[in-house]
């Protein structure tokens, strides 16, 4: 074999070397809690939640999915003209968030709107005064949202019995995503579990 033949070839075993190695080290915090939900249910077997995005939040600063690594995520979507489900919520989330106490600090809550249109950065710094103080709030265009709410599986609709009311409602999930430190769906809660209940099962998996 010529040089460059071995170099290749040493090349490519290291390649093959940090593959197994990487895999072999991949159980990272979230791989543990997701094995430890045993019979947990899935959102569906088989089903893929996430995907990349890019956002905006409440302060102008842009999001993407990459920055979903390095700490857990409560991720759920609606709207801030939402009059009940979403503000329910959203509290739940932020009593969640101080009932882990120094663990909460672990956790990121965090809002993805399904309405663009009408919960823009302002809106939705006006609306944050209301949760977590680290609670970050998402919008985008409309391309943007739907990109984020296809990889998410989050069904969007505006009600069809006020398409033409300023005032509209949009039907949507209310599921709240537990995201893991590798940025990648671990589970889900309803959007009405208590929470106690929600911070009882985090504790269990941070
Ligand atoms: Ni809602």
């Amino acid at each position: 074999m010529r040089r460059s033949d071995w170099l290749f070839v040493f090349v490519l075993a290291m390649t093959v070397a940090a593959v197994a190695g990487g895999l072999w080290f991949s159980d990272s915090e979230s791989d543990r809690a997701r094995r430890s939900l045993g019979g947990e249910p899935t959102v569906a077997e088989g089903v893929q939640i996430g995907g990349p995005f890019e956002l905006i939040d409440q302060n102008g600063t842009a999001v993407t999915d990459k920055d979903l690594v390095g700490h857990w995520s409560l991720i759920y979507f609606g709207y801030t003209f939402c009059p009940d489900v979403c503000p329910i919520t959203l509290t739940i989330l932020t009593q969640t968030i101080e009932a882990l106490g120094p663990l909460g600090d672990k956790v990121t809550p965090m809002f993805i709107t399904v309405d663009p249109k009408r919960d823009t950065v302002d809106e939705l710094h006006a609306y944050a005064e209301h949760f977590h103080p680290r609670m970050r709030f998402l919008t985008g265009t409309d391309e943007q949202v739907t990109q984020v709410t296809r990889a998410y599986k989050i069904f969007r609709a505006i009600r069809e019995e006020t398409p033409n009311d300023p005032d509209y409602f949009v039907d949507h999930t209310s599921l709240v995503y537990l995201v893991g430190p590798d940025g990648k769906y671990v589970t889900h809660f309803a959007h009405n579990t208590p929470a106690a209940e929600m911070a009882a099962r985090l504790r269990r998996l941070l």
